[in-house]
């Protein structure tokens, strides 16, 4: 796993663009983007759409898979996901909504449809790439504490901190989606990198827990400790807790030392 300290904020939505760019770039004719929503990486997006216009970064190729989408709520649905990706990203970039993915909330079958949704990923060549973000409880996507660590794109009832978290999006708490459709852990740990940001104080505990703590189903971000190509970007305060802190910077300074030599 490589740990990356940033300043802030700004900073780790400008190092996850480039990196997301980077390898968008090493595949121009099929990259496979993973997304998450929640306002993690609102920045990251602001900054790809600036390298869209500004440098003519094209996403006409790049096929994208979402993580997540709640139960009930159709696209246009304000507090849907399908919507959050539109109004901070799709709508402001020239990807070819016919290449776009997210769980369809409204499924007649959901079941059925979370299969399907794991067999369009594989005819898709698998996902090159997954942005994350990480819940107050550990999650990833909506694999909320004690989810299978091996589990796939499946219907997922919402833990009461979740939907008590999310109610202020919604005009009370009886409105908020008790369920949501989910890429599982499993699916999750097969995208060849998965980008992993975090920012501010709040997420200082849990993060520590992810990264160094034991590998656990009570925080299903631990896994990102077995996978291939975990990238973890995070600011001084959801670093904090961080005891190989020091470390993770010393790597940093060397990994540049080394690049500047080349
Ligand atoms: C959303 C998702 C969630 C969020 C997590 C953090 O698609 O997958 O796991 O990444 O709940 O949310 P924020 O970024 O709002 O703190």
């Amino acid at each position: 796993m490589e740990v990356f300290i940033e300043k802030d904020y700004e900073e780790i939505s400008r190092k996850g663009a480039e990196i997301v760019a980077e390898e968008m770039k090493k595949k121009p004719e099929n990259f496979v983007l993973g997304l998450a929503t929640g306002s993690t990486p609102v920045g990251l997006y602001k900054e790809l759409i600036r390298m869209h216009k500004e440098e003519g970064l094209d996403f006409s190729k790049v096929t994208t898979f979402n993580l997540d989408e709640y139960c009930g709520l159709a696209p246009d649905h304000e507090q849907s996901y399908h919507y959050f990706m539109d109004e901070n990203l799709f709508n402001h970039i020239n990807i070819d909504k016919k290449k776009v993915h997210v769980p369809d909330g409204m499924a007649e079958d959901p079941e059925a449809f979370c299969q399907e949704y794991e067999k369009m990923i594989v005819e898709a060549g698998g996902i090159d790439l997954q942005v994350l973000g990480i819940g107050g409880d550990g999650h990833i996507a909506f694999n909320e504490p004690g989810s299978s660590l091996g589990s796939r794109t499946r219907v997922k009832t919402l833990t009461q901190e979740t939907i008590e978290d999310n109610a202020r999006f919604f005009e009370n708490i009886d409105n908020v989606p008790k369920y949501a459709i989910t890429m599982g852990v499993g699916t999750i740990m097969e995208a060849r990198i998965c980008l992993l940001l975090a920012n501010g104080a709040k997420k200082a505990e849990v993060l520590a827990k992810a990264v160094e703590g034991p590998i656990t189903a009570e925080v299903t971000a631990s896994m990102m400790q077995l996978h291939r190509q975990a990238i973890v970007i995070i600011d001084e305060e959801a670093g904090a807790r961080l005891k190989r802190k020091d470390y993770y910077k010393h790597v940093e300074k060397m990994a540049d030392l080394l690049k500047k030599k080349k």
